[in-house]
């Protein structure tokens, strides 16, 4: 029998138009919950708004707005009542070493993931209170647990998370706001697929010496050989977000196929 852990409960998933924030999103709503499905990619984000039904809307937000925001928890508190639940899933890549890493781009990857969490972490903590408790999920990644040669600003806006997510733990503590942060390995998702596309990625510039990961060696040398299924993640996310975690804050949840156990070879 499928739980029903979210039933009645009002769930925001960033980047929830596609890759692991659509999958976050078919996890929660299986298990009852209503859910705002919020991106920049309009066409996915509805279609999977649509395919949900009426517990679901799609909510056009650039996580780095400040006023989409307020847009955001406001439209889905009209929709569901307050908000219980944040996954904080958006997150951009840019590969590039740091000597050929332009500033522009450097800030665009550290407010996309990590300015863009702390404005959701902000937007929605009233309404987490009118909720009278919630849980907050951010993504990070096992590359904000160690050094990446190649791809610095993803790595520093992943650490970065690391320190938001312990703060606000603090912080909201006495609100009955628990907040976490997940790190994944390598997961099937089109931030890794080869040909990768545009909203995933800032920037791709062939004359960068490493602007192409090769994602596909890195998993042959773990522990467990392969991607994750980004339903491997959704099964940590969703437990963080209920009530099966009530003893977590602050912590930091790692599904890496082994990854931080170094090479097997
Ligand atoms: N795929 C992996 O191997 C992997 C591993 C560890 C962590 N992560 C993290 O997981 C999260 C999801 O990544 P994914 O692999 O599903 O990638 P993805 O590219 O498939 O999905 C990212 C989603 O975020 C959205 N997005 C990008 N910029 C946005 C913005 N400014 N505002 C709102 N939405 C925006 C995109 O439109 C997309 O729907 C990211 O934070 C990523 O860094 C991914």
């Amino acid at each position: 029998m499928t739980m029903r852990r979210f039933e009645g409960r009002t769930v925001i998933v960033t980047g929830g138009a596609r890759g692991m924030g659509a999958s976050h999103v078919r996890g929660f709503a299986d298990e009852g919950a209503s859910l705002v499905v919020a991106d920049v990619l309009e066409d996915e984000g509805r279609r999977l708004a649509d395919e949900i039904g009426e517990r679901a809307l799609y909510q056009h937000l650039d996580v780095t707005e400040e006023d989409q925001w307020a847009a955001t928890v406001e439209n889905a508190e009209r929709a569901f009542g307050p908000v219980s639940v944040l996954v904080n899933n958006a997150g951009v890549l840019a590969p590039g070493v740091i000597e050929h890493t332009p500033p522009d781009t450097w800030r665009r990857v550290l407010d996309v993931n990590l300015t863009g969490q702390f404005l959701g972490i902000r937007a929605v903590v009233p309404s987490m209170r009118r909720a009278e408790g919630g849980s907050i999920v951010n993504v990070s990644s096992v590359t904000g647990l160690k050094g990446v040669a190649g791809i610095g600003a993803y790595v520093a806006s992943k650490w970065g998370l690391r320190g938001l997510t312990r703060t606000a733990a603090l912080e909201l503590s006495r609100d009955g706001i628990r907040v976490n942060s997940v790190h994944p390995g390598s997961v099937r998702t089109p931030m890794t697929e080869p040909d990768r596309s545009e909203s995933s990625l800032l920037a791709d510039d062939d004359s960068n010496p490493v602007t192409r990961l090769d994602i596909s060696r890195m998993v042959e040398q773990l522990a467990i050989p392969r991607k994750a299924e980004p339903e491997e993640i959704t099964r940590q996310v969703l437990f963080l977000a209920s009530d099966e975690a009530s003893f977590s804050t602050g912590a930091e949840f790692v599904a890496d196929g082994g990854d931080l156990l170094g090479p097997v070879a």
